[in-house]
Protein backbone atom coordinates (compact mmCIF):
# COMPACT_ATOMS: atom_id res chain seq x y z
CA UNK A 1 0.00 0.00 0.00
CA UNK A 2 1.70 3.48 -0.91
CA UNK A 3 -0.83 5.39 1.05
CA UNK A 4 0.60 7.85 3.44
CA UNK A 5 -1.87 6.95 6.11
CA UNK A 6 -3.99 3.38 6.56
CA UNK A 7 -7.28 5.64 7.90
CA UNK A 8 -7.74 6.76 4.15
CA UNK A 9 -9.03 3.02 3.37
CA UNK A 10 -11.90 3.83 5.42
CA UNK A 11 -11.48 0.05 7.09
CA UNK A 12 -9.91 -1.15 10.10
CA UNK A 13 -8.94 -4.49 8.05
CA UNK A 14 -8.59 -5.09 4.40
CA UNK A 15 -8.10 -1.87 2.51
CA UNK A 16 -10.14 -3.10 -0.29
CA UNK A 17 -13.70 -3.01 -0.31
CA UNK A 18 -15.97 0.64 0.19
CA UNK A 19 -15.29 2.88 2.88
CA UNK A 20 -17.20 1.84 6.20
CA UNK A 21 -18.90 3.43 9.33
CA UNK A 22 -15.82 2.94 11.78
CA UNK A 23 -16.95 4.56 15.20
CA UNK A 24 -20.58 5.00 15.97
CA UNK A 25 -19.25 7.00 19.24
CA UNK A 26 -15.52 8.03 20.41
CA UNK A 27 -14.10 6.28 23.47
CA UNK A 28 -12.09 10.30 23.78
CA UNK A 29 -12.81 12.17 26.39
CA UNK A 30 -13.51 15.32 25.12
CA UNK A 31 -13.67 17.12 28.69
CA UNK A 32 -9.75 17.21 27.84
CA UNK A 33 -10.64 19.45 25.09
CA UNK A 34 -13.26 21.73 26.94
CA UNK A 35 -10.90 21.99 29.59
CA UNK A 36 -7.84 23.02 26.71
CA UNK A 37 -9.48 25.29 24.79
CA UNK A 38 -11.33 27.05 27.24
CA UNK A 39 -12.04 31.04 26.07
CA UNK A 40 -10.28 30.01 22.49
CA UNK A 41 -12.09 31.05 19.36
CA UNK A 42 -11.62 28.82 16.44
CA UNK A 43 -10.79 24.90 16.74
CA UNK A 44 -9.91 22.52 13.88
CA UNK A 45 -10.99 18.69 15.33
CA UNK A 46 -11.28 15.32 13.79
CA UNK A 47 -14.97 14.31 13.07
CA UNK A 48 -14.48 10.72 13.37
CA UNK A 49 -18.15 9.95 15.10
CA UNK A 50 -18.71 13.47 15.71
CA UNK A 51 -18.65 13.49 19.30
CA UNK A 52 -16.09 16.10 20.54
CA UNK A 53 -17.18 18.30 17.52
CA UNK A 54 -20.51 18.63 19.14
CA UNK A 55 -19.56 19.04 22.29
CA UNK A 56 -17.13 21.90 21.46
CA UNK A 57 -19.45 23.50 19.06
CA UNK A 58 -21.29 24.66 21.83
CA UNK A 59 -18.72 26.88 22.82
CA UNK A 60 -16.05 27.40 19.38
CA UNK A 61 -16.37 27.58 16.01
CA UNK A 62 -15.70 24.18 14.80
CA UNK A 63 -14.25 22.80 11.33
CA UNK A 64 -14.63 19.19 11.93
CA UNK A 65 -12.62 17.30 9.33
CA UNK A 66 -12.41 13.64 8.14
CA UNK A 67 -11.14 11.46 5.68
CA UNK A 68 -13.38 8.77 5.26
CA UNK A 69 -16.75 10.15 3.57
CA UNK A 70 -18.83 7.69 5.05
CA UNK A 71 -17.55 9.01 9.03
CA UNK A 72 -17.92 12.51 7.93
CA UNK A 73 -21.62 12.41 6.57
CA UNK A 74 -22.61 10.17 9.72
CA UNK A 75 -20.76 13.08 12.04
CA UNK A 76 -22.98 15.74 9.98
CA UNK A 77 -25.96 13.30 10.78
CA UNK A 78 -25.69 13.19 14.36
CA UNK A 79 -25.37 17.39 14.62
CA UNK A 80 -28.86 17.50 13.16
CA UNK A 81 -29.97 14.79 15.78
CA UNK A 82 -29.60 11.41 14.28
CA UNK A 83 -29.58 8.42 16.04
CA UNK A 84 -26.30 6.92 17.27
CA UNK A 85 -24.66 3.79 15.11
CA UNK A 86 -22.88 0.39 15.57
CA UNK A 87 -19.38 1.28 13.57
CA UNK A 88 -16.72 -1.48 13.17
CA UNK A 89 -15.05 -0.23 15.99
CA UNK A 90 -18.08 -0.84 18.06
CA UNK A 91 -19.00 -4.33 16.64
CA UNK A 92 -15.74 -5.69 17.69
CA UNK A 93 -15.69 -4.35 21.29
CA UNK A 94 -19.10 -6.21 21.43
CA UNK A 95 -17.80 -9.33 20.13
CA UNK A 96 -14.67 -8.60 22.94
CA UNK A 97 -18.16 -8.49 25.62
CA UNK A 98 -19.54 -11.80 24.47
CA UNK A 99 -16.90 -13.53 26.21
CA UNK A 100 -17.88 -11.82 29.48
CA UNK A 101 -20.21 -14.40 31.06
CA UNK A 102 -17.14 -17.02 29.99
CA UNK A 103 -14.47 -15.30 32.02
CA UNK A 104 -17.30 -14.76 35.16
CA UNK A 105 -18.26 -11.27 34.83
CA UNK A 106 -22.23 -11.79 35.18
CA UNK A 107 -24.26 -8.86 34.18
CA UNK A 108 -25.34 -7.96 37.56
CA UNK A 109 -21.10 -7.77 38.91
CA UNK A 110 -20.64 -5.32 36.26
CA UNK A 111 -23.76 -3.14 37.01
CA UNK A 112 -22.67 -3.29 40.62
CA UNK A 113 -18.99 -2.75 39.68
CA UNK A 114 -20.40 0.49 37.61
CA UNK A 115 -22.33 1.98 40.44
CA UNK A 116 -19.29 2.68 42.43
CA UNK A 117 -18.60 5.86 42.89
CA UNK A 118 -15.48 5.68 45.68
CA UNK A 119 -12.57 4.95 43.82
CA UNK A 120 -11.17 2.80 46.74
CA UNK A 121 -13.78 0.72 46.61
CA UNK A 122 -13.64 0.70 43.57
CA UNK A 123 -10.30 -1.03 42.94
CA UNK A 124 -11.37 -2.92 45.99
CA UNK A 125 -14.32 -4.58 44.12
CA UNK A 126 -11.90 -4.94 40.68
CA UNK A 127 -9.04 -6.91 42.51
CA UNK A 128 -11.68 -9.24 44.50
CA UNK A 129 -14.48 -9.55 41.63
CA UNK A 130 -12.96 -8.03 37.72
CA UNK A 131 -9.21 -8.97 37.79
CA UNK A 132 -9.34 -12.32 37.83
CA UNK A 133 -7.32 -15.13 36.09
CA UNK A 134 -10.18 -16.27 33.62
CA UNK A 135 -10.42 -12.00 32.87
CA UNK A 136 -6.47 -11.83 32.37
CA UNK A 137 -5.73 -14.86 30.07
CA UNK A 138 -8.88 -13.78 27.88
CA UNK A 139 -7.86 -10.57 27.59
CA UNK A 140 -3.88 -11.44 26.58
CA UNK A 141 -5.44 -13.81 24.02
CA UNK A 142 -7.88 -11.38 22.72
CA UNK A 143 -5.44 -8.59 22.27
CA UNK A 144 -3.12 -10.88 21.09
CA UNK A 145 -0.62 -9.95 17.57
CA UNK A 146 -2.56 -13.45 16.09
CA UNK A 147 -6.15 -12.37 16.84
CA UNK A 148 -5.73 -8.72 15.98
CA UNK A 149 -4.17 -9.37 12.85
CA UNK A 150 -7.36 -10.94 11.88
CA UNK A 151 -9.63 -7.87 12.72
CA UNK A 152 -7.01 -4.92 11.52
CA UNK A 153 -4.52 -3.54 9.36
CA UNK A 154 -0.92 -3.70 10.05
CA UNK A 155 -0.60 -0.42 9.76
CA UNK A 156 -2.71 -0.08 12.91
CA UNK A 157 -1.35 -2.29 14.83
CA UNK A 158 2.57 -1.24 14.55
CA UNK A 159 2.07 1.47 17.33
CA UNK A 160 0.68 -1.09 19.24
CA UNK A 161 2.95 -1.95 22.69
CA UNK A 162 3.88 -5.65 23.16
CA UNK A 163 1.96 -7.57 25.62
CA UNK A 164 -1.25 -5.32 24.90
CA UNK A 165 -3.47 -7.10 27.28
CA UNK A 166 -1.53 -6.37 30.37
CA UNK A 167 -1.01 -2.68 29.20
CA UNK A 168 -4.24 -2.41 29.24
CA UNK A 169 -5.58 -3.66 32.19
CA UNK A 170 -2.58 -1.32 33.51
CA UNK A 171 -4.60 1.38 31.91
CA UNK A 172 -8.12 0.04 32.96
CA UNK A 173 -6.55 0.26 36.26
CA UNK A 174 -5.39 3.60 36.36
CA UNK A 175 -8.60 4.60 35.05
CA UNK A 176 -10.75 2.94 37.86
CA UNK A 177 -8.60 3.94 40.69
CA UNK A 178 -8.84 7.84 39.34
CA UNK A 179 -12.62 8.51 38.53
CA UNK A 180 -15.69 7.75 39.47
CA UNK A 181 -17.55 4.66 37.80
CA UNK A 182 -21.01 6.28 38.74
CA UNK A 183 -20.65 9.44 36.75
CA UNK A 184 -18.63 7.94 33.84
CA UNK A 185 -20.30 7.61 30.79
CA UNK A 186 -17.34 5.93 28.83
CA UNK A 187 -17.16 2.98 31.26
CA UNK A 188 -20.52 2.52 31.10
CA UNK A 189 -19.96 1.95 26.86
CA UNK A 190 -16.95 0.55 27.13
CA UNK A 191 -18.21 -2.37 29.64
CA UNK A 192 -21.45 -2.63 28.77
CA UNK A 193 -21.77 -0.84 25.03
CA UNK A 194 -24.22 1.72 26.38
CA UNK A 195 -23.86 4.64 24.12
CA UNK A 196 -22.16 7.64 25.55
CA UNK A 197 -24.17 10.25 23.64
CA UNK A 198 -27.41 12.52 23.85
CA UNK A 199 -29.61 12.63 20.52
CA UNK A 200 -30.12 16.19 20.10
CA UNK A 201 -30.30 18.45 17.50
CA UNK A 202 -27.68 21.43 17.53
CA UNK A 203 -28.33 24.86 17.96
CA UNK A 204 -24.05 25.54 17.34
CA UNK A 205 -22.94 22.65 14.52
CA UNK A 206 -19.68 22.65 13.27
CA UNK A 207 -18.28 22.96 9.91
CA UNK A 208 -18.10 19.91 7.98
CA UNK A 209 -14.89 19.16 5.69
CA UNK A 210 -14.23 16.13 3.81
CA UNK A 211 -10.31 15.79 3.19
CA UNK A 212 -7.18 14.53 4.64
CA UNK A 213 -6.21 16.65 7.88
CA UNK A 214 -2.49 17.60 6.49
CA UNK A 215 -3.96 18.72 3.35
CA UNK A 216 -6.69 20.94 4.47
CA UNK A 217 -4.34 22.57 7.02
CA UNK A 218 -1.86 23.35 4.52
CA UNK A 219 -4.74 24.99 2.24
CA UNK A 220 -6.04 26.86 5.17
CA UNK A 221 -4.85 30.92 6.17
CA UNK A 222 -2.20 31.00 8.20
CA UNK A 223 -2.73 31.54 12.02
CA UNK A 224 -5.88 30.64 11.72
CA UNK A 225 -6.96 28.45 14.19
CA UNK A 226 -6.84 28.40 17.98
CA UNK A 227 -6.92 24.75 19.03
CA UNK A 228 -6.19 21.51 16.76
CA UNK A 229 -7.90 18.01 18.52
CA UNK A 230 -6.36 15.18 15.85
CA UNK A 231 -7.63 11.99 17.87
CA UNK A 232 -5.05 9.06 17.12
CA UNK A 233 -4.49 9.98 13.47
CA UNK A 234 -1.16 9.23 13.82
CA UNK A 235 -1.49 5.74 14.54
CA UNK A 236 -1.75 4.62 11.13
CA UNK A 237 0.09 7.08 9.19
CA UNK A 238 3.83 7.14 7.85
CA UNK A 239 6.32 8.96 9.69
CA UNK A 240 6.10 11.24 6.65
CA UNK A 241 2.50 12.36 6.97
CA UNK A 242 3.38 13.24 11.04
CA UNK A 243 6.37 15.85 9.72
CA UNK A 244 3.93 16.99 6.72
CA UNK A 245 1.03 17.52 9.72
CA UNK A 246 3.40 18.79 12.40
CA UNK A 247 4.02 21.72 9.89
CA UNK A 248 0.70 22.47 8.65
CA UNK A 249 -0.34 22.34 12.35
CA UNK A 250 2.50 24.94 12.89
CA UNK A 251 1.71 27.12 9.96
CA UNK A 252 -1.92 27.19 10.55
CA UNK A 253 -1.52 28.00 14.69
CA UNK A 254 -2.21 31.33 16.24
CA UNK A 255 0.55 32.09 18.71
CA UNK A 256 -0.86 30.43 21.56
CA UNK A 257 -2.93 27.57 19.92
CA UNK A 258 -3.01 24.03 21.51
CA UNK A 259 -2.68 20.81 20.08
CA UNK A 260 -3.89 17.46 21.52
CA UNK A 261 -3.24 14.22 20.13
CA UNK A 262 -4.22 10.53 21.17
CA UNK A 263 -2.36 7.98 20.49
CA UNK A 264 -2.56 3.63 21.93
CA UNK A 265 1.37 3.63 22.08
CA UNK A 266 2.85 3.70 25.62
CA UNK A 267 4.19 7.40 25.96
CA UNK A 268 7.65 8.01 25.15
CA UNK A 269 10.41 9.17 27.61
CA UNK A 270 10.81 12.65 26.13
CA UNK A 271 6.87 13.16 26.51
CA UNK A 272 7.16 15.61 29.62
CA UNK A 273 3.28 15.46 30.80
CA UNK A 274 0.98 13.32 29.98
CA UNK A 275 -3.05 13.78 30.16
CA UNK A 276 -3.79 10.11 29.33
CA UNK A 277 -4.17 9.42 32.97
CA UNK A 278 -7.22 12.34 33.23
CA UNK A 279 -8.86 10.78 29.98
CA UNK A 280 -12.00 9.07 31.01
CA UNK A 281 -11.93 6.82 27.96
CA UNK A 282 -9.33 4.97 29.93
CA UNK A 283 -7.56 3.16 27.45
CA UNK A 284 -5.12 5.40 25.77
CA UNK A 285 -1.62 5.57 26.27
CA UNK A 286 -0.94 8.85 25.35
CA UNK A 287 -2.63 12.14 25.11
CA UNK A 288 -0.37 14.73 24.21
CA UNK A 289 -1.36 18.07 24.98
CA UNK A 290 0.67 20.79 24.17
CA UNK A 291 1.81 24.51 21.92
CA UNK A 292 0.49 23.72 18.69
CA UNK A 293 4.38 25.67 17.94
CA UNK A 294 6.22 23.19 19.91
CA UNK A 295 4.19 20.19 17.63
C1 LIG B 1 -8.25 8.30 14.09
S1 LIG B 1 -9.84 7.58 14.14
C2 LIG B 1 -9.91 7.08 15.80
C3 LIG B 1 -11.22 7.14 16.47
C4 LIG B 1 -11.18 7.50 17.89
N1 LIG B 1 -10.14 6.94 18.64
C5 LIG B 1 -12.51 7.39 18.57
O1 LIG B 1 -12.53 7.05 19.72
O2 LIG B 1 -13.52 7.70 17.94
C6 LIG B 1 -10.93 8.90 14.06
C7 LIG B 1 -11.25 9.38 12.68
O3 LIG B 1 -10.10 9.97 12.11
C8 LIG B 1 -10.24 9.92 10.72
N2 LIG B 1 -8.91 10.17 10.16
C9 LIG B 1 -7.82 9.39 10.28
N3 LIG B 1 -6.77 9.97 9.68
C10 LIG B 1 -7.19 11.14 9.19
C11 LIG B 1 -6.56 12.18 8.47
N4 LIG B 1 -5.28 12.10 8.16
N5 LIG B 1 -7.28 13.26 8.13
C12 LIG B 1 -8.59 13.33 8.44
N6 LIG B 1 -9.25 12.37 9.12
C13 LIG B 1 -8.56 11.29 9.49
C14 LIG B 1 -10.78 8.52 10.50
O4 LIG B 1 -11.40 8.42 9.24
C15 LIG B 1 -11.74 8.38 11.66
O5 LIG B 1 -13.05 8.70 11.29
Amino acid sequence: MTMETAWEAGTLGSPKGPQRLLFGQMHEDAEIERTAFEGKSRVFCIASAGSTALKLAEEHEVIACDINPVQLAYAERRANGAATMTGDAEKAMSFARAFMPLIGWGPGTVRTFLMLSDTGEQMAFWREHLDTLRFRAGLDVLLSRTVLRTLYAPQFLSCLPTGFGAVIRKRLERGFANHANASNPYARALLLGESCNDRTARVRKPQFVLGDAATLLESCAARSFDGFTLSNILDGAQPSYRSRLARAVRRAATDDAIVVLRSFAEPPVQLAVNYAERDRSMLWGVVDLRSAHTF
